[in-house]
């Protein structure tokens, strides 16, 4: 039995402890705004918090989350208002959505790790979060904004990639 908190909940769990944790979320426990992208940690559509450290749930045995606390996106803020939140609705950072959620996800990990990062911290710590759109200048702007580091306008040349 794998006992661990999801979003605040405890949770426990009695299946195959090589599950990867991204499939118990999603289909075990309906918390689908964490994505499944490649399945093999190169997109990071499935980035998750587990004991306070962005980790992919796709890659991630639910047995590694036992007795550890896993916060999804929809448990980042009780109201949907973290500053990272904030900032990428401010800023319209989304365009198809769907990487979105991981996004958010790497970039609260990195604010908590280091809450005025560099750009080279922000190209470090969000390397790994692919976003097909292109929206990287905005998200890049979101995640200084969020940082209390001012909200520059976000560069208009959407698919570029800073
Ligand atoms: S789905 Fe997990 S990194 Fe792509
Ligand atoms: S917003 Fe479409 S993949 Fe990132």
């Amino acid at each position: 039995m794998i006992k661990l908190t999801v979003n605040g909940a405890e949770r426990s769990f009695d299946g195959d402890p090589d599950m990867p944790l991204l499939w118990y979320l999603r289909d075990e426990l309906g918390l689908t705004g964490t994505k499944f992208g490649c399945g093999a940690a190169l997109c990071g559509a499935c980035t998750i918090h587990l004991g306070g450290t962005a980790v992919r749930g796709c890659v991630t045995p639910i047995s590694a989350a036992e007795g550890q606390a896993v916060v999804t996106i929809e448990g980042l803020s009780p109201d949907g208002n973290h500053p990272v939140q904030v900032a990428w609705r401010d800023l319209n950072v989304s365009q198809c959505g769907y990487c979105q959620c991981g996004q958010m996800m790497q970039a609260a990990s990195l604010l908590m790790d280091t809450p005025k990062p560099t750009e080279a911290q922000i190209d470090e710590a969000m390397s790994g979060n692919l976003c097909r759109c292109g929206t990287y200048p905005r998200i890049r702007a979101a995640i200084h904004q969020a940082a209390g580091q001012g909200s520059a306008a976000a560069p208009a040349n959407k698919g570029e990639r800073l």
